[in-house]
């Protein structure tokens, strides 16, 4: 099959190749996925770059986690009726060596979820992550109705999917982003206030904005830019939800936090218990199948061109999601 892998970490240029491996075969409990788009995420771009906490844990690695397509081959006493379902994958390449930037993946049966009717293959690529990352985010602390949340990045993949959340929730959401084009995807995702964090005070808007009470939560996109700032802008008792940090150490006011009964709440979806993830995909899908849920595919990139999707994600200019298609 072809696919895109790397031996070794580095620049993209220089160790992803896009070439010809063995087509894997599923084994008991497995089915085998013809993969016809694969999703590019930051933390997929961040393993093959490597670093501190990010060493090769397989001699050969095929990127991606999140893919869609459909299931050509049944492992032993995988029920006959999965052949030829359209699915998407979820953590294909976490803890594990094969992702989806290729032909074929193989995958624990649980790891290829039905896509529902109606869904492309390209949207399929982009729920494993960022549609589940923003979900979870959303209602990580209990459901979203009749609650003031700041969604840091609300034009990122997660962010712009999380504002849309909060909204069906029956929120009422701000949202932070440095342009005026990020402002205007943010408002199209339905944000009631949206503040360019890099030319405005955000503390103040945010006062301004909750008659000085604050915001009962925060989802945070880059907690060590803006550890700072949530005890400023959430009320007494609030809650900072975590799922990103653009720098691998926090620094904390420690006394703002305290006074404010502040909490923090990390969490990794790449991590979820199974019923929790049950739950997450039964929503997600019930999501889609509104019909009317905005999605931001901000750039496809042929499996042959795999290095220019990965650095595309890297340059953090796409707005929105980066998909592999695979003809
Ligand atoms: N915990 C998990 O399970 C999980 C799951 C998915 C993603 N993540 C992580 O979450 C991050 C975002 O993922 P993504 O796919 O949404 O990436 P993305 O599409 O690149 O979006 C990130 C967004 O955050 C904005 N941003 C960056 N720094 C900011 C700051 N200090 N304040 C406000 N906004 C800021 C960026 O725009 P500007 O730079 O223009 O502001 C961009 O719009 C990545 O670090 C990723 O690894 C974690």
């Amino acid at each position: 099959m072809r696919a895109a892998y790397y031996e070794n970490t580095g620049p993209a240029r220089e160790v992803l190749r896009v070439g010809e491996l063995e087509t894997p075969e599923p084994g008991p409990g497995e089915v085998r996925v013809r993969i016809r788009a694969s999703g590019v995420n930051p933390s997929d771009v961040k393993s093959r770059r490597g670093g501190p906490g990010r060493v090769m844990a397989f001699p050969l690695i095929v990127p991606h986690s999140d893919g869609a397509g459909e299931i050509d081959k049944l492992g032993e006493g995988v029920e006959g009726g999965r052949l030829g379902e359209r699915v998407w994958t979820w953590n294909a390449q976490f803890g594990r060596a094969l992702g989806t930037a290729a032909e074929y993946v193989v995958l624990p049966e649980a790891q290829a979820v039905g896509l529902p009717e109606g869904t492309g293959f390209d949207i399929g690529a982009c729920l494993g992550i960022p549609l589940l990352t923003a979900y979870r985010g959303v209602t990580l602390e209990g459901p979203a109705a009749g609650q003031t949340l700041l969604i840091a990045g609300g034009a990122g993949a997660v962010g712009h999917y999380a504002i849309q959340i909060a909204k069906r929730q029956g929120a009422t959401v701000l949202t932070t982003v440095s342009s005026a084009e990020k402002a205007a995807h943010a408002e199209a995702a339905g944000a009631d206030h949206v503040i360019d964090y890099k030319r405005e005070d955000v503390a103040e808007r945010v006062r301004e904005i909750t008659d000085g009470r604050g915001v009962d939560r925060v989802l945070e996109v880059d907690f060590a830019g803006n550890a700072a700032l949530a005890p400023q802008v959430l009320a007494h008792r609030g809650t900072v939800v975590v799922y990103g940090s653009n720098e691998p150490e926090v620094t904390l006011p420690f006394l703002p936090y305290l006074y404010n009964d502040i909490a923090i709440r990390f969490y990794i979806v790449y991590r979820l218990d199974e019923a929790v993830r049950r739950a997450c995909e039964a929503a997600l899908h019930e999501l889609l199948e509104s019909g009317n849920l905005l999605h931001a595919i901000a750039a496809r990139y042929p499996l042959a061109e795999t290095v220019a999707a990965q650095e595309a994600v890297e340059s953090g200019q796409v707005m929105g999601n980066v998909v592999v298609e695979i003809a």
